[in-house]
């Protein structure tokens, strides 16, 4: 079922930049996307117009077959989850724990369930000890994750995550790969939009390749991370394990999605 579809589409920021030119994009419920392409490629500005805070300039978006421009910002919100790409345009209360409970107070959640979901969100992305403090004290990578906690708390139907893993750790990574596994799982449209290659190729979404505000590839990971060419004109570099396939002269069938698969493959084949 089309959930998510961009026709035609054009934007034009207030500057006079045209930050997208023509974008035709259809999402499916469950979909899980990955967005990739060079800075200033439009990225941020597609997944904007998804929750309603950017309306096209020609063209249109729906969302659950609504054209945005008739929706409510407000409807829109419930639905579509943005994490945004820089955390200082999206905190804005004086406590971790206000931020994460702003949106569920706002939709309506009884307090019961408020308690319970900001206790959880906290503790799930080790923000436990900050509960009282002011987002403002908190360190980048914290302050992305509280971005996170606040989106997942109220668990909208489309999640999306604008450069997740700016500024985490490995085990930072680790967990927001699982996440976006699980909430994959359980049938969660989502769209991550990061340079991010390698997280990634671990999660093998579909690709969607910007360049110059236009969508120039689509298909799944393996498909498009093996269109060296492609990814080249959108300044998008290749996941390690894809290089590595395309550099041996004896090669599995297909590309090998982890080091695990790549170790066993070099070990069966290695004379
Ligand atoms: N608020 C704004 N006002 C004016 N121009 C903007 C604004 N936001 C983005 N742009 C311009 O629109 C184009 C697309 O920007 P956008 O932020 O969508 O790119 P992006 O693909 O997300 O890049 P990055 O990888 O750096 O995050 C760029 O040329 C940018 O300079
Ligand atoms: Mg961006």
């Amino acid at each position: 079922m089309t959930f998510i579809e961009f026709k035609d589409v054009k934007f034009v920021h207030q500057t006079g930049v045209t930050a997208l030119d023509d974008v035709n994009l259809t999402i499916e419920k469950g979909e899980l996307v990955g967005i990739v392409g060079e800075n200033g490629a439009g990225k941020t500005t597609l997944v904007r117009h998804i929750n309603g805070l950017l309306k096209p300039v020609n063209g249109s978006v729906k969302v659950d077959g609504q054209d945005t421009r008739n929706v409510s910002t407000a409807s829109l919100a419930r639905k579509v989850g943005i994490a945004f790409q820089n955390p200082d345009h999206q905190l804005f209360s004086d406590s971790v724990e206000k931020e994460v409970s702003f949106a569920l107070r706002n939709f309506g959640f009884d307090q019961s369930l408020i308690d319970q979901r900001v206790t959880s969100s906290l503790e799930f992305f080790g923000l436990s000890s900050y509960r009282n403090s002011s987002p403002l004290t908190l360190s980048g990578g914290e302050k992305k994750r509280l971005t996170l906690a606040s989106i997942l708390a109220w668990d909208p139907e489309v999640v999306i995550l604008d450069e997740p893993t700016v500024g985490q750790d490995a085990v930072q990574k680790e967990k927001l790969a699982g996440i976006a596994r699980e909430l994959h799982s359980t049938g969660k449209t989502m769209i991550i939009v990061s340079h991010d290659v390698e997280f990634l190729w671990l999660l093998q979404p579909r690709i969607v390749v910007m360049r110059q505000g236009k969508i120039v590839g689509d298909g799944p990971s393996i498909e498009t991370m093996l269109d060296g060419e492609m990814l080249a004109g959108a300044r998008v570099t290749q996941p390690q394990l894809i290089r590595l396939y395309e550099s041996l002269s004896q090669r599995p069938a297909k590309p090998l999605l982890d080091v695990q698969e790549a170790s066993s493959w070099l070990e069966r084949e290695a004379v």
